[in-house]
């Protein structure tokens, strides 16, 4: 936090500092909210995902190490050259970002029902010079119907958690990060729907890449269960289900 609120590097607040009247106040401040539990990450105001430094506030969730495994994964599976990609949910806009930074020829296009999230990330985007479309609405039905058949890629990490298993989540989460971007009914409705809208979206042999809960994969597994998906669900680094991968036949 201080080496936040001084602009100095760690390693530099290691050998001490001096600091005035007004920065003892605010490291002070900082201090307070943070023992009253809220994240480290909307104080310092900013999160690293994968080379890019994001702004965060608690307008949107802070991006998780497992969202830069999906950003990974889906750099893998953009095709290369022009090709439309969605990200659903965008929040901080990590993953449009992410993947717009690394594919410049990649349409990108960011959706939230968040007006609030859409306007962070759109913000991120314009820092970071990077060129993304950011469109507000439900899920899929904010996208233009122009670009019906003709997504390559929709990555996505929906509200999965469930009503019940919010309320039993950390109050570091529960409390401080929005709920929209977390909780959803049964966690596993987006997943149906997904199951049944996307394909109208993607292009032949498009593909969805999502972030699920690590209790949700043979559920998901189910729901794709259909002659539209050939689908797979991959472990994170500690070995839990975590990505769905689901290819429409052609
Ligand atoms: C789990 S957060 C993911 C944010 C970001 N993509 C990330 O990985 O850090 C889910 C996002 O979906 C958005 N969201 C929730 N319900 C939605 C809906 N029905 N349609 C579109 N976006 C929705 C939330 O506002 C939130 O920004």
């Amino acid at each position: 936090m201080l080496a936040a609120i001084t602009g100095q590097p760690r390693a530099e607040l290691l050998n001490g500092i001096v600091v005035d009247r007004p920065t003892v106040n605010m490291f002070y401040r900082l201090m307070e909210q943070r023992s009253a539990g809220m994240p480290l990450q909307y104080l310092e105001g900013t999160v690293q995902f994968g080379p890019l430094e994001l702004l965060v506030d608690d307008r949107v969730l802070i991006p998780r190490p497992e969202t830069e495994q999906l950003w990974e994964k889906a750099l893998e599976l953009v095709p290369d050259g022009a090709c439309t990609v969605v990200d659903m949910g965008t929040g901080s806009g990590c993953l449009a970002i992410g993947i717009a930074h690394q594919r410049p020829l990649a349409r990108v296009i960011a959706t939230d029902i968040s007006r609030d999230a859409l306007d962070l990330a759109r913000l991120n985007a314009a820092l970071l010079q990077v060129e993304a479309e950011f469109c507000l609405g439900d899920r899929l039905d904010a996208l233009d119907p122009s670009l019906r058949g003709e997504v390559d890629l929709i990555v996505t990490n929906p509200p999965y958690v469930s009503d019940s298993d919010w309320l039993k989540l950390p109050p570091e989460v529960r409390d401080y990060e929005p709920r929209l971007a977390l909780a959803a009914g049964d966690g596993l409705h987006i997943f149906r729907y997904l199951a049944s809208e996307a394909p109208s979206w993607l292009a032949p042999e498009g593909i969805l890449v999502a972030e699920i809960g690590d209790r949700q994969g043979a559920k998901i597994h189910r729901a794709f269960r259909d002659p539209k998906w050939e689908a797979s669900v991959l472990p994170d680094l500690t070995g839990r289900d975590r990505f769905l991968i689901a290819r429409t036949t052609a």
